[in-house]
This record gives structure tokens, C-alpha cells and sequence, in this order.
């Protein structure tokens, strides 16, 4: 049985293309943890995506405790960090794996939402022994995605030139992301955002 989970178009305060379109990867913050009222409204979105196989965290941290995640220099004054924990079981499973990815985009794009919070995927730029260490996750669990969380301030030298590298900046058009293999055709936004969810159980 196909369930069609909560469409993302009644998730967001904002237009869910606007945001797709408004967040991009930061990497440089401005020093400030996140509220508590803004975590509070992130965990109960994320209690909402309902999956046994993952679950998130946000920790806060804070250099004046002694307390750092080694992020290699990549991540600059985040105070806050949204840690997704999974069972070792998503690692194989690709069914698992693509809705995770969904669920994660999800969640970064609620941030998003939040007058604009930002974000970062962040799957091997950090000390897995750091993160395990301040969320006390058990041996069973992996850490399967960070994302710091926080206002973006200014962008440093390394975030600048690894947006150039990868071409970050240039964002394929929405066609060549959404159309139907078979026939070529280009798919709407509408079509998308329900026709997608429906493959994900
Ligand atoms: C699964 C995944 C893992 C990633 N891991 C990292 C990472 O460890 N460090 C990093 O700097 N960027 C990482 N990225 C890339 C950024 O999060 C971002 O997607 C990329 O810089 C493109 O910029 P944009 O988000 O503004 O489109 C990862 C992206 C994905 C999808």
C-alpha cells in the first residue's frame, strides 16, 4: 500500500518554491545560538516525518565550555547543529537512504522557513567521535548527516572557493531536474511535490 505522507506544500509558512529557490549552503555564522522557541518548532516538524529508523538532534555547543565539533575549518561560528541519528541499517538499504535524503531536505528547508535559518549538509566534514561524544548515541547508531543551524554572517575564504569549485551558484533549470524519462516531459511543480511523496512509503 502506497501512504502519501504529508504533502511538503502544507508544511511551509512560505511558498515551498520560493524556498527551494531562497536557501543555499552557509557556512559562515554569526555566532549566536538558535532559541529554544526555534528548536522547539524544528524538533516537532521533525517528530512529524515519523520515521523508526532515524531520528534528530539539535545540540547546541559552546567554545567558552571547552565543547568544539571539528568541522576541518569548513563550518565558522555555529553554535547550534542539527545531528540526524540512524540505525546502522540505512547505510544498506536504498529505499531507506532516498527517504532520509528527502526527510533531511525537508527539515533544512523548514530552517529555511524560519525567517531563513541556515543550513549545510554536512556528511564527512566533521569528527564523528565529536558528535557521538555530545549526543551519547549508543554503538548500535550512526551519525548519518550534520547541518549546523543558525544566521548566516559574511562568507570565509574556503566557503567561497568551495562554492566556486563545485559551481554552487549555478542552479540547473527546474526542467532538467523534473521530467518523465520516458517521454521527456518536463513535469510541474504541482506534479512534483505529490507525485514524489507517493513513492516514498
Ligand atoms: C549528502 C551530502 C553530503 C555533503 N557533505 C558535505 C560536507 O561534509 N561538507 C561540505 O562542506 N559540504 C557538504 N555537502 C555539500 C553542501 O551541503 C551543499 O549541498 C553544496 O555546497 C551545494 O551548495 P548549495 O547547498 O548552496 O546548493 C554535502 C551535500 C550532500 C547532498
Amino acid at each position: 500500500m502506497v501512504t502519501v505522507r504529508t504533502t511538503a506544500m502544507t508544511m511551509y509558512k512560505n511558498d515551498i518554491e520560493d524556498l527551494i529557490r531562497q536557501r543555499k549552503s552557509v557556512r559562515s555564522y554569526d555566532g549566536n545560538k538558535v532559541s529554544m522557541e526555534q528548536k522547539k518548532e524544528l524538533l516537532e516538524f521533525a517528530k512529524d516525518l515519523n520515521n523508526e529508523t532515524y531520528e534528530f538532534e539539535i545540540i547546541d555547543i559552546d567554545l567558552a565550555e571547552g565543547v568544539k565539533i571539528g568541522t576541518y575549518g569548513y563550518i565558522k561560528n555555529a553554535k547550534t547543529y542539527l545531528i540526524a541519528i540512524a540505525d546502522e541499517s540505512l547505510g544498506s538499504d536504498n529505499e531507506m537512504a532516498i527517504r532520509f535524503g528527502y526527510d533531511f531536505e525537508k527539515l533544512v528547508l523548514k530552517a529555511t522557513d524560519m525567517g531563513g535559518l541556515g543550513t549545510c549538509w554536512m556528511g564527512m566534514s566533521y569528527k564523528e567521535n565529536d558528535i557521538t561524544r555530545l549526543v551519547g548515541t549508543d554503538s548500535s547508531k550512526r551519525i548519518a548527516m550534520v547541518s549546523p543551524l543558525g544566521v548566516q554572517k559574511g562568507k570565509h575564504l574556503m566557503e567561497r572557493i568551495t562554492r566556486s569549485v563545485i559551481s554552487a551558484d549555478k542552479r540547473k533549470k527546474f526542467g532538467d531536474l523534473f521530467f518523465l524519462i520516458k517521454t521527456g516531459k518536463v513535469l510541474l511543480m504541482m506534479e512534483v511535490l505529490v507525485i514524489m511523496p507517493m513513492y516514498l512509503k
